[in-house]
């Protein structure tokens, strides 16, 4: 695991947005796996930056999503579809067919899971994936206790998560208590993973996933057995390390 500690949020969202930058440079037509939450959203407004200055050309990239909330549809305001539109993807020239996210509406769950695992098969597996970190260690939604031979499935959300995220709906009762996630197969599976992390309350997230065992209870202390992580963090968050 390579740590970059950068001073602020405002860095590790530029120096993330470089590496992704530079991803796509290498290679126009990457595969890219991407998070919601509070943390990439720095660094999604650099890439638009990047992409307004002609630095970065998002033509040929294809895009999967890491999880979206199970039982939501697209139009609802906090899917992660809704959350990708309006903080990336509408301003990019991604093409549309390019970008995959699993179906939050699904009726036959298992097979659009399946059907999400092969479709990244097909395109040659994940080039550059990545993450945020729940405050219990969860990456996608992959919580405690997690299975760390799970493909793209169904999961239960944990109640922290649950308390976490209702920050973004009217009410704790609008949270979905399912969701569709990557699993961790899958996102073990990515030639590179960048993870990300910011703030105080994600400090001892951080340190147990990097010098802690590897153990299913922090879900990210799987990370230490792929040969291409890199974590990029603000001080805070590198502050138990
Ligand atoms: C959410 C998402 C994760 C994300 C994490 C942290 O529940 N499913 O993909 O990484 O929690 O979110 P945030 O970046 O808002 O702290």
């Amino acid at each position: 695991m390579r740590i970059i500690v950068m001073d602020n949020y405002d860095e590790m969202s530029k120096r993330a947005a470089l590496m992704i930058t530079s991803q796509v440079m290498l290679k126009p037509d990457s595969v890219l796996g991407l998070a919601t939450g509070d943390t990439p959203l720095g660094m999604y407004k650099e890439l638009i930056k990047l992409y307004n200055k002609k630095e970065v050309d998002f033509k040929e990239v294809r895009t999967f999503n890491l999880d979206e909330y199970y039982g939501i549809n697209r139009e609802n305001l906090q899917s992660y579809y809704y959350f990708m539109n309006s903080n990336l993807f509408n301003s990019i020239n991604i093409a549309r067919e390019n970008i995959n996210m699993p179906d939050g509406m699904a009726k036959d769950v298992n097979a659009s899971c399946k059907g999400y695992e092969n479709k990244i098969k097909e395109l040659g597996g994940i080039d550059m994936q990545v993450l945020g970190i729940g405050g219990n260690g969860h990456i996608g939604f992959n919580e405690p206790n997690v299975n760390f031979e799970a493909e793209t499935h169904l999961v239960n959300l944990e109640e922290q998560t649950i308390e976490a995220n209702s920050r973004f709906f009217t009410s704790i009762k609008d949270v979905p208590v399912k969701a569709i996630s990557m699993g961790i197969k899958t996102i073990m599976n990515s030639k590179k993973i960048i993870l990300l992390a910011n703030g105080l309350n994600k400090a001892k997230a951080i340190e147990r996933a990097v010098n802690g065992k590897i153990n299913p209870n922090i879900p990210a202390s799987i990370l230490q057995l792929h040969n291409d992580v890199t974590i990029i963090i603000d001080k805070e968050a590198a502050s138990k390390l």
